[in-house]
């Protein structure tokens, strides 16, 4: 049996980010088809200055929640770690792969685990961008 990497056990055992925001600017929840386990990102927006001049919006605190594995679990976690502080443009980008490099690599039969984390990113920025539609 494949084993879980020292960063995988370590996010697992320790977990950053954990929990909810209160009011959060956008949220993303999604389901594991070949589990059913599910997760929820929370997200913060915030916006500051470019030095090249103009405004960028960042993800300013992140928290999930996961009623999952310990390989989603190890994977929401760095995955929190990946994008808070980074634009909402970098922050769309980080991957399932980002993901899985940084953890050192997921067992085969775990690398599943690491899309809810990815996707709930994504969803959590979408929403805020839906949310700003109009306003
Ligand atoms: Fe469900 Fe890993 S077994 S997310």
């Amino acid at each position: 049996m494949e084993q879980y990497s020292k960063e995988v056990m370590d996010h697992f055992a320790n977990p950053r980010n954990v929990g909810e925001i209160e009011n959060p600017d956008g949220v993303g929840t999604v389901g594991n088809m070949k589990c059913g386990d599910v997760m929820y990102v929370f997200i913060k927006v915030a916006s500051r200055e470019l030095a090249v001049g103009g405004l960028e919006e960042f993800i300013e605190d992140i928290k999930f929640k996961t009623l999952g594995c310990a390989a989603a679990i190890a994977s929401s976690s760095m995955m929190t770690e990946l994008v808070k502080g980074k634009s909402l443009d970098d922050a769309a980008k980080v991957s399932r792969d980002d993901i899985n490099t940084a953890l050192g690599i997921l067992p085969k039969q775990k690398y599943h685990c690491s899309i809810l984390s990815a996707e709930g990113i994504h969803k959590a920025i979408a929403d805020y961008k839906s949310k700003q539609v109009g306003k």
